[in-house]
């Protein structure tokens, strides 16, 4: 299936394409941890990147629709894809339906992971990352010694955009920018929506039920 996993920061776009990879074996695409992995390697794209993400900024368009053009092309997502992080304006949610007519695929479903605000900020401000991609949360998704990684034991760290100041702007440009997609998504027919307040598990079983009826 060709999935996109949309919602503010925080709602657990990344958590749940983890999981739901695994159990489907289809590529999880997020388009932040492309950029991030740039700004690692010190590629143009990263440093050009790194000015909009530290201030919660999103990149421009024309940057997202040619890295998703390309990712899209990929073998890998000849038998699915799960995106998470893109579209995140109405020009990119047009590329994208462009990008997929000229590959002969459809958009199956958007699913919105709805989580209410108060809680957005309680859980990326207690994010810890690991450089193996890895994610955790300090209370709601401990690793088993803290600040150290379950997966490779390298040292935990805070995203640079998971300062406070940070987060308030990503969750001001998500309403401005991002949520109008909703509506766009609804009227084309393939939005479904999903409360991704519950524990991961919980939320975890929720989509999997959802794409299992889907599919049927
Ligand atoms: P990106 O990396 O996509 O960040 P984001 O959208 O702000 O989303 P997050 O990754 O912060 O949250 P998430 O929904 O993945 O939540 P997670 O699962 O980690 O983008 C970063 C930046 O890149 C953007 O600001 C922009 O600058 C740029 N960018 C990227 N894509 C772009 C685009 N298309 N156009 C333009 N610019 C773009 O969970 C968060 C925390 O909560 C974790 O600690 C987790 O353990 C915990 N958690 C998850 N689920 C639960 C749960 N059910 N209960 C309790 N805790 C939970
Ligand atoms: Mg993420």
């Amino acid at each position: 299936m060709n999935i996109v996993l949309f919602g503010p920061p925080g709602s657990g776009k990344g958590t749940q394409a983890k999981l739901l990879a695994e159990k489907y074996g289809v590529p999880h695409i997020s388009t932040g941890d492309i950029l991030r992995g740039n700004l690692n390697n010190e590629t143009k794209l990263g440093l050009e990147a790194k000015t909009y993400m530290d201030k919660g900024e999103l990149v421009p368009d024309d940057v997202l629709i040619g890295l998703i053009k390309d990712r899209l092309s990929d073998s890998d997502c000849a038998s699915g894809f799960l995106l998470d992080g893109y579209p995140r304006t109405l020009p990119q949610a047009e590329a994208l339906s462009k990008i997929l007519s000229e590959l002969g695929k459809n958009l199956d479903v958007v699913l919105n992971i709805d989580v209410p605000d108060e809680k957005l900020l309680k859980r990326l401000a207690g994010r810890r990352m690991c450089v193996c991609g890895a994610s955790y949360h300090i209370l709601f998704n401990k690793p088993k010694q803290e600040g150290i990684c379950d997966l490779c034991g390298s040292k935990l760290y805070q995203r640079d955009d998971d300062k406070e100041e940070a987060i308030m702007n990503r969750l001001v440009v998500y309403q401005n920018q991002t949520r109008p997609l909703i509506d766009h998504y609804t009227q084309a027919g393939v939005m479904l929506t999903i409360n991704g307040a519950a524990d991961i598990e919980v939320v975890f079983n929720g989509i999997c039920r959802m794409l299992d009826d889907l599919r049927k």
